[in-house]
């Protein structure tokens, strides 16, 4: 999605500056067409050219070095742009843009850009927290700039605190979420489910399977790109949190049925990707079980959990995954029929290159009347493009019938 997208990225005097070649990196290796403006303190912490090799494109520091064709640098940025980061940025920067001043490139570039403005702060924990950093903040915030919270670590003072740079990740992500606002899922809201979820035997152990929550992540994350308000419900994953997407984290079928009950209030669908256990332990040991104890044997009674699926009603598109190992599509036809689903992806998890853990996913996804759409191998966000694809269509407003008045 961010394939010739004109990113703008503000650089400014902060030590985490070098964060900022790597960012640059990696929004060119996206797609986009990244052009610096750095500030003078900027391009003491680091070298114009390193942006240059990175980007492949020209930067911009000195405002009367001019260098685009119309010669006037900063209204080109400003219109050229899709989006505006500002990577990192300093508390300096955030009161110039606070009281509209414009005494370089960049805040010029910002002050007449229509574009929206992405604030990634760092600085030292005094300077962030002052009442006036603060002030200025709620001031841009009230404009509708958005701003990516800096994280708590090891500063360059030798402190360990709040104002470290956002991680690139998160910053990506955001850049992301603010191109797609204006997506083919904007103003819709979706509750996705990822991971497996785990059922305790004791304090100690649990019945859990090999999902990831890849899948589910990625689902949540197309939707989030096409402008979709997202939570994601999801079981334990080493994955990290997704911007701008709620994020809710669950262990068991119970806690996960509760979280969705609770989150499809008003939603337009539901996506089950989750791999939910089927059975829990009928009871949960409250100390570890002793081996001894258990004599040499060990019997585990089991009890069904509740189908989250189907016994979550509403008037919401309900979509489920079906992870198979045999007769992939009669499986996944009548799970769509016990669980009343609108769609269903279908995978056969004994694949080494498809289902549970890996990257990629060799999926069906079947539809309304039995549609079966055979996606060939392909990444698990490539998939999830797919189906927010088929998604985005279903939750078109149908047009009115013809000769219908008002
Ligand atoms: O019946 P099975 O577990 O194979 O169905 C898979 C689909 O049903 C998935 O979408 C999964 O998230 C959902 N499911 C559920 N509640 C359960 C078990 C599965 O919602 N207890």
């Amino acid at each position: 999605m961010l394939t010739n997208k004109t990113i703008v990225l503000g650089v400014t005097g902060s030590v985490a500056c070098y964060k900022a070649a790597d960012l640059a990196c990696k929004l060119t290796q996206a797609g986009a067409k990244v052009d610096v403006v750095m500030t003078d303190s900027a391009a003491k912490f680091i070298n114009p050219l390193t942006f240059r090799s990175l980007t492949g494109r020209t930067v911009f520091t000195d405002m009367w070095d001019t260098l685009s064709a119309s010669g006037v640098d900063h209204i080109a940025l400003a219109e050229a742009a899709d989006v505006v980061v500002i990577a990192p940025a300093t508390a300096n920067v955030i009161a110039e843009l606070a009281a509209g001043i414009a005494g370089d490139s960049l805040t010029c570039t910002v002050l007449a850009t229509l574009a929206p403005v992405i604030i990634a702060p760092a600085m030292h924990t005094g300077m962030w927290r002052n009442s006036i950093t603060q002030e200025n903040v709620a001031k841009l915030k009230n404009r509708n700039f958005t701003f990516i919270e800096p994280g708590y670590g090891y500063l360059a003072s030798g402190c360990i605190g709040e104002g470290r740079l956002a991680d690139i990740y998160t910053i990506m992500g955001t850049v992301r979420q603010v191109l797609g606002r204006t997506g083919n899922l904007a103003g819709k809201k979706i509750v996705v489910t990822a991971g497996g979820t785990r059922e305790p035997i004791d304090p100690v152990r649990f019945l859990g399977n090999r999902s990831s929550g890849k899948m589910g992540h990625a689902v949540a994350e197309a939707a989030r790109d096409r402008g979709a308000k997202v939570v994601l419900i999801t079981g334990p994953t080493v994955l990290p949190d997704l911007a701008g997407v709620d994020i809710v984290r669950v262990q068991t079928a119970v806690q996960m049925k509760q979280a969705v009950a609770k989150a499809v209030a008003g939603s337009d669908a539901l996506i089950m990707a989750a791999a939910v256990a089927d059975f829990q332990p009928q009871t949960t040991s409250a100390q570890k079980i002793k081996k001894a104890a258990a004599g040499g044997k060990m019997t585990l009674p089991l009890v069904a959990t509740p189908d989250i699926l189907t016994e979550t009603k509403g008037r919401f598109l309900k979509v489920g995954f079906a992870a198979e190992t045999e007769d992939i599509l009669e499986n996944a036809k009548e799970k769509m029929r016990n669980k009343q689903l609108d769609l269903i992806v279908a995978n056969d998890v004994t694949a080494p290159d498809s289902g549970f853990e890996v990257d990629t996913n060799r999926v069906s996804i079947i539809g309304p009347d039995s549609r079966t759409e055979d996606l060939p191998l392909m990444t698990k966000k490539e998939v999830a493009d797919r189906l927010m694809d088929r998604i985005a269509v279903m939750l078109k407003p149908k047009p009115a019938p013809k000769g219908h008045t008002h």
